[in-house]
Formats: C-alpha cells, sequence, structure tokens
C-alpha cells in the first residue's frame, strides 16, 4: 500500500494511473478506522481498479473547538488497518495546507436547502466544512467512484447535491450503515463510549426497529412522541432530535403519503458523545 503525505506526491501518482486507464474508487476519512470504512473499502474494491483513501481530520467541519480536539486521532493504528484490510491500493494523509493553502476556511454552499435540516440546524456551518474539503479532495484524487456510509445520511445526499451542481465527475455511492452485533451503528465517536454505554447505546437501534412498525399505524406526531418517552426514561442519554423525513429533500414530514420514501434519524448524546443513526422506512 502507498502512503501519500503530500499534494504533489499524490497527484503525480494519480495522474500516472489514470494514463494507465485505472478507474478510481475513492473512500475520504477522518481516521479512527472501524468495520464501517472497511465495508466502504470493500465496495470500492469491487467496483474499480484502484482504491485510494484518506485520512483528515477537518477542522473546518467541527463547530465545536471541544470536539473537534477530542476527536480520537491514531494515525499509524489507522496505516496498520487500512494495509491488512487488503482492500486499499493508497492512502493520503494531507496537512491543512494541502487542503487549505491559504486559510483554513470553508467555502460556502447552497445545497438547495438540504444544508438547513437536522445536523444542519444542531451544528450551523458543518456541511460548508464537509464541502469544502470533499470537493477538494475529488479535485485531487480525481475519482471515478465515491463511497459513503448511509449512517450520515445527511452528508451522502449533500455531497450528491454538490456533485451534481458543480458537474463534478464522480459517481456517488452510498453504503449501507455497519452495525455492530447489537445493532449501534459503527461511527468513531464510539471509541469514547465505556463497553457499559456502548451495550445500552443499543437503544437508539431498537427504538428505530419500533418507529419502523409504528410508521404502519401511527402518525409523526404520535411516533415522535413515543421515541421522547423512551429516551425520558434513559439516565444519561438526552435526545437532541428524532424526526422522519422525505428522503428526497430532507424535510420534515407531518403527514405520510404513498409513493414517497421517507427514512427517521435520531441523533441521541450519550455521556456527551453524538450518536447519529437513521432508518429506511
Ligand atoms: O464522514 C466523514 O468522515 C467526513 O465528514 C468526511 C466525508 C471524510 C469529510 O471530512
Amino acid at each position: 500500500m502507498e502512503v501519500f503525505r503530500n499534494r504533489k506526491t499524490l497527484q503525480d501518482y494519480i495522474e500516472r494511473q489514470k494514463e494507465m486507464g485505472k478507474r478510481i474508487g475513492f473512500a475520504p476519512t477522518m481516521g479512527a478506522l472501524h468495520e464501517g470504512h472497511l465495508s466502504l473499502y470493500k465496495e470500492a474494491r469491487n467496483e474499480n481498479d484502484l482504491v485510494v483513501s484518506s485520512v483528515f481530520v477537518n477542522p473546518t467541519q467541527f463547530t465545536n473547538a471541544e470536539d473537534l480536539r477530542k476527536y480520537p486521532r491514531d494515525v499509524n493504528r489507522d496505516l496498520m488497518i487500512l494495509k491488512n484490510s487488503g482492500f486499499v491500493d493508497a492512502v493520503y494523509l494531507p496537512e491543512t495546507i494541502d487542503i487549505y493553502p491559504e486559510k483554513t476556511e470553508s467555502k460556502k454552499y447552497n445545497f438547495d436547502g438540504l444544508e438547513n435540516e437536522m445536523e444542519g440546524k444542531s451544528r450551523p456551518g458543518h456541511f460548508d466544512g464537509v464541502g469544502t474539503v470533499v470537493e477538494e479532495l475529488f479535485r485531487q484524487v480525481k475519482p471515478d467512484n465515491a463511497y459513503f456510509g448511509e449512517k450520515d445520511f445527511q452528508q451522502l445526499a449533500i455531497i450528491k447535491k454538490m456533485v451534481e451542481k458543480k458537474k463534478i465527475p464522480v459517481a456517488i455511492k452510498g453504503v449501507k450503515i455497519y452495525r455492530a452485533e447489537n445493532g449501534l451503528a459503527l461511527s468513531s465517536r464510539n471509541q469514547r463510549l465505556s463497553e457499559n454505554r456502548r451495550n445500552t447505546s443499543k437503544i437508539i437501534y431498537e427504538t428505530l426497529k419500533d418507529v419502523k412498525i409504528w410508521f404502519k399505524h401511527l402518525s409523526a406526531k404520535e411516533i415522535t412522541k413515543k421515541v421522547e418517552e423512551v429516551f425520558d426514561d434513559q439516565p444519561g442519554m438526552f435526545l437532541e432530535y428524532f424526526m422522519i423525513a422525505d428522503e428526497n429533500n430532507l424535510h420534515e414530514a407531518t403527514a405520510f403519503h404513498s409513493g414517497k420514501k421517507y427514512r427517521a434519524f435520531i441523533v441521541v448524546v450519550v455521556d456527551g458523545i453524538r450518536l447519529i443513526d437513521n432508518m429506511e422506512l
């Protein structure tokens, strides 16, 4: 596995691969790799000649300095995981200057309103940061296909929108949420949970499964009330938001219409750690 630590060496490599007609699959990450990331690489491996990943903790997408400071970082562990996976040909570990040659700040995007829902409300400016880093990485890595987990469903929708609006020639592929045996969606943040908490947090997935059943006969308002009641009874857990949204525009659904696709979205703060999940209904 090749490791590139700056833009120039990466770009020379990409040029050579493109000249040889290789199809590039790319999965950008912020490190603290887990099985969920491996599922992205696996899919990329099946569909491309070359699989590239990146590890870069992007400062501009954090809206809370404390969250950025505490974000788990262990590059040597990540490199080991990438190498042992056998799925990845090259990894890019840019320095901040390789992504932000001038100022470390986000560009402003209009994602047709997708950015104003859910995570956009809770973390203003977050998606400008994501858009900036992903657009820059796409320009440098020049992938044919790029892979993102459905756990961050809103991020996936926003990246699809950015690529469409900016006409960036890359196909965006969503990969199913990878869950622990107890159903907890895998996330780099889970590393900060105690074992006991990782176990009790399975209630998030169990509640989403209940929502899928309630969705058949209850209204959005009734379902939301039931979800709130579940988390009122969970000490140390705080329901930041729950909502059912139209998958297309991510607008909150107050009534359900046949022919439309809906998805339930939830964020629960467990011992100060934000856990995010969603489920197709
Ligand atoms: O999902 C993530 O890990 C990040 O938001 C991403 C897409 C790598 C951009 O920093």
